[in-house]
This record gives structure tokens, sequence and C-alpha cells, in this order.
């Protein structure tokens, strides 16, 4: 029995490891998972929102480190991680993406000499400012497997010195979620609740740092979101921290005044339901710029560079930064556009069979 630590930490991490955590289910007797939460997020609807919907068990082990700085946050995740290593004595500790718990969990490991997959690995934005690039190159550079999610990532790696048989492309895990639960996602009542219809609304999300914790950045692209709202409604579901901006820059105003629909956090499925309807998503987020290109959803992406080359080169999405007037000209183009994701394919390997590949590889370097 290959015994496996999987990790998860922030909301992102949660629809990777649920179909790792299965199929390893799955395969009986070869594997002997446990979930291990660091409780980097911990609001209900950051975190338990996504256990039910996913079907993910109870996590076995609960670090409950919560929000604080990152160096605190890090440490803290290391220091409540380190005895649960040394107590299970696990073969491998999997851990996904790119977030401060992926290499804080990572790096107890590699002390230890615990063997470490990472799932995700490879991608990079080569944007140091960004603190998740950061937590990318050092997990890449202390993993025992990198799994990558598109040919980019091995290309990647290989400049960084990293090859070999431990790198092997396995296809984007996120999207095996994705098609799992796409039937049930029909069952939320969210479009019907928000009183929307199919195709004449766009959805935005917005977290990174860069973007709500400078006020310019952030009212610009309110300013844009405003302007796009004369045109179709914009529904709007903050992130905690997105939230706590907005009310210390003050703009709740300057949303009321537009079509701007700010709510509250959604659960997996809800979210689902809300952007594989939408006409056009606008976002800075790394998974959801995968997710519609997946389903062939219009994405503008608004950061000025992307780790997931993948989803312009071959998907939906299209970077287009933080200026508010290019922002709207290309929300625009898209609106009055008929073909837009005529030439999107969806990249190979994105076929809801990842986490097959990744016990497979772990089993092959057992
Ligand atoms: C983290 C990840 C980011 C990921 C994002 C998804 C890192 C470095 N960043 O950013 O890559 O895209 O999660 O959401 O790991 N908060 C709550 N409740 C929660 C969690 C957070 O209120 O359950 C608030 C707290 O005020 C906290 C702030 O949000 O200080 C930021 O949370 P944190 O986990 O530090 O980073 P995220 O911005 O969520």
């Amino acid at each position: 029995m290959i015994k496996v630590l999987n990790i998860v930490g922030a909301r992102p991490n949660f629809m990777k490891i649920a179909p790792v955590y299965a199929e390893m289910k799955r395969r009986g007797s070869e594997f002997d998972p446990l979930i291990v939460h660091t409780g980097q997020h911990y609001d209900a609807k950051m975190s338990d929102a996504f256990f039910n919907d996913l079907g993910m068990p109870e996590p076995e082990v609960y670090l409950g480190v919560g929000s604080d700085s990152h160096a605190a946050q890090t440490a803290k995740i290391m220091l409540a991680f380190e005895p649960v290593v040394l107590e299970h004595r696990p073969d491998w500790v999997l851990v996904v993406g790119d977030v401060n718990s992926t290499i804080a969990c990572a790096l107890v490991c590699s002390k230890l000499g615990i063997k470490v997959a990472h799932v995700e690995a490879g991608l990079r934005s080569y944007d140091r400012t960004m603190p998740e690039e950061i937590n990318r190159i050092l997990t890449d550079s202390i993993s025992d497997l990198l799994l990558t999610p598109s040919p980019d990532g091995n290309k990647n790696l290989e400049k960084e010195g990293i090859s070999g048989e431990k790198v092997k492309l396995v296809g984007n895990v996120m999207i095996d979620s994705l098609f799992r639960n796409l039937e049930f996602a029909k069952d939320s009542s969210i479009r019907k609740d928000l009183g929307l219809t199919e195709k004449e609304y766009a959805v935005v999300t917005l977290h990174r740092p860069s973007n709500v914790d400078d006020k310019k950045v952030f009212e610009g692209m309110l300013d844009s979101l405003a302007e796009i709202s004369k045109d179709l409604p914009v529904v709007f579901p903050a992130h905690p921290r997105t939230a706590s901006r907005i009310e210390e820059f003050g703009f709740a105003e300057k949303i009321d005044a537009s079509d701007i629909r700010l709510i509250e956090p959604l659960g997996y499925l809800d979210f689902m339901q809300l952007f594989s309807g939408a006409k056009l998503v606008l976002t800075d987020s790394g998974g959801l710029q995968e997710e519609t290109t997946a389903l062939k959803i219009p994405c503008l992406t608004l950061r000025k560079n992307t780790e997931r080359p993948i989803t312009i080169d071959m998907g939906t999405n299209h970077l287009v930064g933080t200026d508010p007037e290019k922002i709207v000209n290309a929300a625009l183009d898209i609106l009055k556009s008929t073909n837009y994701a005529e030439n999107a394919t969806v990249p190979p390997l994105w076929d809801g069979k990842t986490a097959e590949r990744i016990c497979d590889a772990v089993v092959e370097l057992k």
C-alpha cells in the first residue's frame, strides 16, 4: 500500500485533490490516501462548501493555521505539518498548485526525506512579484515527481534543469472535477435566484493583491466593469480580501450605481452553473482561465501575464491587462462577436482522466 498525504489549504486546491483522492480510493489496496487540510482558507464559503460539493470526506488532519502574513502563515503551516508527517510517515506527500500551503508542506517533506509529488508543476508567469510564482519555482525545485498540466510546463522545467523520468505530462486535474460535476451543477438554482438568463450576463472574479490592494488599479477595474454593465449585468462573487478592500476604499456606492451585482463567494456547483452560462468571464484567477478554456467560454484575464499561456494559444482566454479602456474595448468586442470561440480547442489531456495518470505516475516511481 502506498500511503499518501494529500494536502489542501486554499480554495483552488479542493477541486484538484478531490479526483485524485477518489481515484486512490477506487484502486483499493494499492493506495492508503489521507487528506490534510492546512486551514489556510477557513470560512465556510471558502472551504466547507467545497468539501460538500465535491463529495470529499472530512479531512483526517486539520491544521487550522488561518490567515497571517506570508512568512507567518508559511511558518505556521510548517510547524503544524512536521509532527503530522513524523506521525504518519507517508510514502508520498502530494501537493497541488502554488499557494502557501503547497510550498510549506513540500519544504517540510524535503527536509525529512519524504517524497513529494507536485501536481500542476512547471507553470511560470515569469513575474517574481507574484507570491505564487515564488511558491511554484521553489516547490518544483524540491519535488520528486513533477506532474505537468501542459507541454509548456515541461519546457519551463527543462530550462531550470529539471527533466527526466520525474517529470510527467499528465494533463489538468481541475478539468477532471469540472467534467465530473457539470451535470450536478445543472441542479443549482443560482441563476434563477439571481434572476439571470443564460448568455445574458457576465461573471467577474478578482482577488490578486496586485489588482485589489492597489486603490487606483482596483478603481479603474470597477469603472470598466460599470461601463460593461451598461450592456449586460455583471455578477461579482467577491473573495473576502476583495470584499474588505471594497469597504476600505469606499467603493460600495460606485458599485451600487451600476449593474455590477456584488455577491458573496459561491460554492463549487453554484459557481460552475454561473460561469458556464455566462456570455463573458473577466478574472484574475488562474483556475478560471482553465475552466473557461475547457468549456469554450470567452474569458478576459485582467493581468499583465499568465502562467497558463496554453489557455490563450489554444483556448478562449485573452490577456487584456489592467487598463480600463482596453478592458472595456475587449469586452465589447466579445459581446459584438458571433464567432469568438470558433477556433478555440481544449488542450490535449484535459480530458477528465488526469487523476488516473497521476496515480499511475506515483505507482511507477514508487
Ligand atoms: C490564496 C492564494 C492564491 C489563490 C487564492 C484563492 C497564496 C499565496 N495565495 O490567496 O494563490 O489564488 O488563495 O482564493 O497562497 N480570508 C478570509 N477567509 C478565508 C481565507 C482568507 O476571510 O477563508 C481573508 C483574510 O483576510 C486573509 C485574506 O483573505 O488575510 C487573504 O487570504 P490568504 O489565504 O492569505 O490569501 P488569498 O488572497 O486567499
